[in-house]
C-alpha cells in the first residue's frame, strides 16, 4: 500500500483581489521552504479570477493550484458557469467540490456533488469532496448516517481507477468559520467511519490510500493536535489560510509529523 502523504490545503473563498491574490500567493512561495514540500503537499484554491495570476506566481514552486468548485457541464450555454477543462488549461491540478457553503447557499445536493466530482475526476483533476454535519444533525445524532450518504453518493459511479485522484474533505458545518474545532477525537471517529465506507465500496487496498482530510477552524496552535489524530492526513483552512506565517506554520507541522 502507497503511503499517503499530508495535505495542507488553503481555500481562500470569496477573498482578495487578483493583486492582494498575488501578494499572499508570492509571500507563501517566499516561506515555505524546500524541507517542507519534500515531506507535505502544499495546495492553495484562489477565487476564479486569480487563478491565472496565482498560476505563474506558483510555477515550478512545487505549491500546488486549485480551484473551489466547477462546473459539472462540459462545456455550452452554461452562464457564469467554469468548466473541468478551463481549470486544467489555467494551470490547475485540483478542485474542491460540494463545500457545505455550496451545499447550504447554492442549494448543492449530494448528486450535483457527485456529478462536480466525475467531472472533474474525467479532466484529470484531483478532487476534494467535502462532506459533514451540521450542527443540528450532530445534535440529533444522526451525523454518521449522514456523512455516509454524503460519501456514498459522492462516490457513485467513479471508477476504482480514478480513486487515486479522490480526496474526502470532512468539515463539520458547525466549526467552519466559527472557531470552534472538532476536536481530534471527533474528527478521527469520522475519518474512520469515511474510510470505512470508502472501504466497503472500494476494497482496503483502495480504501487505505484515500487522502481523508479535516477542516473547520484549523489554525496555527490546533494544528498540531488535529494533524496528529489518527487517519487524519491533512487539512483543509479557510481563514487560516489567508495569513500566509499561519499556513506556512501550518504546513510546517505538517511536513514534522511521522
Ligand atoms: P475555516 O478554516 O475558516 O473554519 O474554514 C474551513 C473551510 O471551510 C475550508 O474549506
Amino acid at each position: 500500500m502507497k503511503m499517503r502523504r499530508k495535505l495542507i490545503a488553503g481555500n481562500w473563498k470569496m477573498n482578495l483581489g487578483i493583486k492582494e491574490s498575488e501578494k499572499l500567493a508570492s509571500e507563501i512561495v517566499k516561506k515555505t521552504g524546500s524541507n517542507i514540500l519534500k515531506k507535505t503537499d502544499v495546495l492553495i484554491c484562489p477565487p476564479f479570477i486569480s487563478i491565472p495570476a496565482v498560476s505563474k506566481i506558483l510555477k515550478n514552486t512545487g505549491i500546488l493550484l486549485g480551484a473551489q468548485n466547477l462546473s459539472s457541464e462540459n462545456d455550452g450555454a452554461y452562464t457564469g458557469e467554469i468548466s473541468a477543462s478551463m481549470l486544467h488549461s489555467a494551470g490547475c491540478g485540483y478542485v474542491i467540490v460540494g463545500h457545505s457553503e455550496r451545499r447550504k447557499y447554492f442549494h448543492e445536493t449530494n448528486p450535483v456533488v457527485n456529478a462536480k466530482a466525475v467531472q472533474s475526476l474525467k479532466h484529470g483533476l484531483k478532487t476534494i469532496i467535502c462532506v459533514g454535519e451540521t450542527f443540528q444533525e450532530r445534535e440529533d445524532e444522526i451525523f454518521e448516517s449522514i456523512i455516509i450518504e454524503q460519501v456514498r453518493t459522492a462516490l457513485n459511479d467513479i471508477p476504482a481507477g480514478k480513486m487515486k485522484d479522490v480526496i474526502i474533505a470532512y468539515e463539520p458545518v458547525w466549526a467552519i468559520g466559527t472557531g470552534l474545532n472538532a476536536t481530534p477525537e471527533q474528527a478521527s471517529a469520522i475519518h474512520l467511519l469515511i474510510n470505512n465506507t470508502a472501504e466497503e465500496i472500494f476494497g482496503k487496498e483502495i480504501s487505505g490510500e484515500l487522502l481523508i482530510i479535516y477542516g473547520g477552524s484549523v489554525n496555527a496552535g490546533n494544528a498540531y493536535d488535529i494533524l496528529s489524530a489518527e487517519r487524519i492526513d491533512g487539512a483543509l483552512i479557510g481563514g487560516a489560510s489567508l495569513k500566509a506565517d499561519d499556513f506556512v506554520f501550518i504546513s510546517d507541522t505538517a511536513s514534522k509529523l511521522k
